[in-house]
């Protein structure tokens, strides 16, 4: 077969060597712009994980590399004077025309041809090859020639880098924070030979402004970077290669294939050099192409596996990519954590490395952040417990963990009056060991319930039926009891759950209301905007429904103001159209929602706590955003709010997230810095490495989780004895102390 690779860089060497080894009779030619030994940058870091899919794809390539790295174990971090040292991370470093060079020499031990200085304009004049690989960089020509095929989003980021070299022998990856008159600088360095370090210097577009670098020749940034860290250097020089000031592209194409043409490497995506993954992906990607092609008949069908496996991969690698840059971007934000913190949080900030990677990496480090993390929360310490088993005090309300158990509709009530289900569903999740166990949306009226079959807080009857339910988790476990109180809306009057999400009833439908008159489908019942009186009777519910909570004995309140709902429809911009006092700027957006929290505060005894959930973001433009979510946790901060749970959109049906794990958990972290307010986080948070990363990090007070409950009502249980804590069990069940499960 023919076979043409555009660019000579990792992708396209390495999918010839691949090729010609796996068919010598294939016909490979790699076409480069530069010669052989030019190359931009200078080291290139491997993790210890990336290189085995290495070592299987061409031993002869991997033990060059190998023999080529500069390996060591530790991370540096360099914050407010102090040294923050962690270890068992296994990075190498390599030289980048190192490995280059390898590449080419066994490319050309192989019989590829290789042709350099031959600038390659679109791929027209390989059509009778039976493959192109577009392997030509992230300014790739050949994507923008048929973008209209591959599709491509290129989102810059806001952040400057300059990409420089240094002969100061760093010993382990090292991050300097630094700051100055201008802003704040951030350098990732890692030694990649005997002689050479990598040094990336990375601040903001302000600060980057600031120090008049806009237009600065390579000698002038380095005169900079070296006047900035001449402690750091210790005397040695920086180094130049084409270093010039860049923003970072994240580069996605929707579609990696057109004909015979395929991308790959930069080309196809880019990740953030602050996960040191580019080149790995690259490689990868060469290995997934080889792969398809030996396992399928025809290049259209082998590209199209190629496609279908690789790119969710790339992607799932892009997101966590994604959380590692915006960490780099928002550092500023976390100048003011414990050093020891700012540390746990640097490491985890791609919320792929965990807690429990971190202890094994280096248990001594673990042991030091937990430590820490008990003696703040008043736990005792020695051994500390993991941060998911440490108390937590909100008011008058002491928790035994950081667990919650989310509200979830149940839609199982009879005219509001929750069952027997209600009492196995939330009394088997506090027997489970979380620290709260919160009811499903609870309305404060019949006509704010979503479905005929929702529970509810308006009648005598719900006291004695909710009683009982607290009642059970109080004298049967440890757990406390919530109650999330709401009124649905412009999304009331619709189906339970399992017969039609959101839609509207076959038939006794009755009358809705909201902020404006905005159904939520266009086939929805249309609400009534409401009226001053309508505002003064729900606030009034929402009031007796606290009060009537209180007498059956809640430990803690949470108003829903997310998710679309009544509430929630008066924040988002999207569902508020008023031309009144309560539309408008998203104070006065926030005028009634503040009058209902202030109405329940003041039903509600002042020993208690009341969180309020918020949707963060309405993923939809014109609509709230973190920035409008710090402001309304302030708000709600300053009219007593106790927490934050920091839930996201739902607020329109046209909103697009972006799911993944522990997707709404940096909004959390936003909140709770900026706003200065304990946060739950919730979520897809699903393993308790998560949680204890989450907590440690400051990223959330509490973890919340919703499915992983209803999967495993004795989640906490389960993390208790993974983790090897002592979570003490009911008296009835105090056999089990004798008890070892085996889940395997
Ligand atoms: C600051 C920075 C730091 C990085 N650090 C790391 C790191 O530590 N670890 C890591 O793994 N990755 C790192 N990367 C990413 C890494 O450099 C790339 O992801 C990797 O090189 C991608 O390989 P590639 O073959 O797809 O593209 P490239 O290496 O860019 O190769 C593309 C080749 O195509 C050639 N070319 C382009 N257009 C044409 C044309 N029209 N005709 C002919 N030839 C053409 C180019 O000259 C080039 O040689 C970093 C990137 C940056 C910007
Ligand atoms: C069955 C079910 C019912 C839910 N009902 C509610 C609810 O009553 N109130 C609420 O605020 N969120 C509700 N949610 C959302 C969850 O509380 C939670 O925010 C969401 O499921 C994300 O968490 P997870 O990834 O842990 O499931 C519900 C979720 C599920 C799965």
């Amino acid at each position: 077969m023919k076979f043409v690779c555009v660019g000579g860089g990792p992708a396209g060497l390495y999918f010839a060597i691949l090729m010609k080894k796996a068919d010598p009779s294939n016909d490979i030619t790699v076409l480069e712009r530069n010669k052989p030994d030019d190359t931009f940058g200078f080291g290139v870091v491997f993790s210890d994980a990336a290189l085995d899919s290495i070592a299987d794809a061409d031993r002869p390539v991997y033990d060059e590399i190998t023999r080529g790295f500069f390996h060591w174990d530790d991370i540096d971090i360099h914050f407010k004077g102090e040294v923050l040292r962690s270890t068992g991370h296994g990075f190498s470093g390599l030289s980048r025309r190192v490995l280059l060079n390898i590449l080419q020499r066994r490319a050309g031990e192989l019989g590829v041809r290789q042709v350099f200085q031959a600038e390659v304009p679109d791929a027209e004049a390989f059509r009778d090859s039976d493959l192109v690989l577009a392997a030509d960089g992230a300014n790739s020509t050949i994507r923008a020639k048929y973008a209209d095929h591959f599709k491509p989003s290129i989102d810059w980021r806001p952040n400057r880098f300059v990409w420089l070299g240094t002969t100061f022998p760093f010993k382990a990856f090292t991050f300097y924070f630094k700051e100055d008159p201008n802003g704040l600088w951030r350098v990732h360095a890692y030694r990649y030979d005997a002689d050479h370090s990598t040094f990336i210097v990375e601040t903001t577009e302000a600060a980057w402004r600031k120090a008049g670098l806009e237009n600065a020749t390579e000698d002038q940034t380095i005169a900079f970077c070296e006047r900035l860290f001449a402690k750091e250097l210790a005397g040695h020089r920086l180094l130049k290669n084409r270093s010039l000031w860049r923003s970072f592209p994240i580069i996605r194409n929707a579609r990696w294939r057109h004909g015979n043409i395929v991308l790959a490497g930069d080309a196809a995506h880019t990740a953030h050099f602050s996960i040191g993954s580019g080149t790995k992906l690259a490689l990868e990607d060469s290995i997934a192409l080889r792969d398809a092609l030996l396992a399928k008949k025809s290049v259209p069908a082998a590209l199209e596996a190629y496609e279908k496996v690789r790119l969710p991969q790339v992607e799932s690698y892009q997101r966590a990519a994604q959380v590692s840059l915006q960490w780099f971007e928002d550092t500023e934000r976390y100048m003011d954590l414990e050093p020891i913190q700012f540390g746990f949080s640097l490491l985890t900030r791609s919320l792929r490395v965990t807690h429990e990677n971190l202890r094994l990496r280096d248990p001594a480090y673990v042991a030091s952040i937990d430590t820490w993390f008990a003696a703040k929360s008043g736990a005792a310490s020695n051994p500390a417990p993991p941060p998911l088993f440490t108390p937590f005090r909100l008011r008058g309300l002491q928790l035994e963990n950081r667990i919650v158990v989310s509200p979830m509709c149940q839609y199982s009530a009879e005219d509001g009056v929750p069952t027997d289900w209600h009492l196995v569903h939330l009394g088997s999740r506090a027997l489970g060991g979380a620290g709260i166990v919160f009811t499903e949306m609870t309305d404060v009226s019949r006509e704010g319930r979503i479905s005929p079959g929702c529970a509810g807080m308006y009648k005598s009857e719900h006291v004695p039926a909710w009683k009982r339910i607290v009642d059970f988790v109080h004298r049967g476990t440890r757990a406390k009891i919530g109650m999330q109180l709401a009124h649905a809306g412009r999304k009331a009057s619709t189906r339970l759950a399992w017969e039609g999400m959101d839609e509207p009833l076959a038939e006794g439908n009755w009358p809705i209301l909201s902020a404006s008159p905005i159904p939520w489908f266009p086939h929805s019942q249309v609400p009534r905007e409401m009226t001053r009186a309508d505002m003064d009777k729900v606030r009034d519910d929402f009031a007796r429904a606290a009060r009537m909570a209180e007498e059956c004995g809640f430990d803690i309140l949470e108003l829903h103001f997310a998710h679309g709902y009544l509430i929630s429809s008066f924040i988002s911009p999207l569902s508020n159209v008023r031309k009144d006092g309560y539309g408008g700027s998203l104070e006065n957006r926030m005028r009634f929602p503040l009058e209902v929290f202030d109405a329940v505060r003041k039903s509600w005894p002042e020993a208690k706590p009341i969180s309020v959930r918020i949707s963060a973001t309405d993923w939809a433009p014109g609509g709230i955003e973190p920035k409008d979510a710090v402001e309304v946790a302030r708000l709600l901060k300053a009219h007593g709010c106790d927490i934050i749970d920091v839930s996201a959109g739902q607020t329109v049906p046209y909103s697009k997230p972006v799911y993944g794990r522990q997707f709404q958990t940096p909004l959390a972290e936003r909140v709770r810095i900026e706003a200065g307010i304990p946060t739950m986080a919730v979520g897809n948070i699903s393993s308790y490495a998560d949680v204890n990363s989450t907590l440690a990090a400051g990223r959330a007070d509490l973890c919340v989780m919703a499915r992983a409950h209803l999967w495993d009502p004795y989640w906490t249980r389960h993390a208790a004895y993974e983790l090897g804590h002592d979570l003490p069990w009911p008296d009835p069940y105090t056999s089990l102390k004798r008890f070892t499960p085996r889940f395997k």
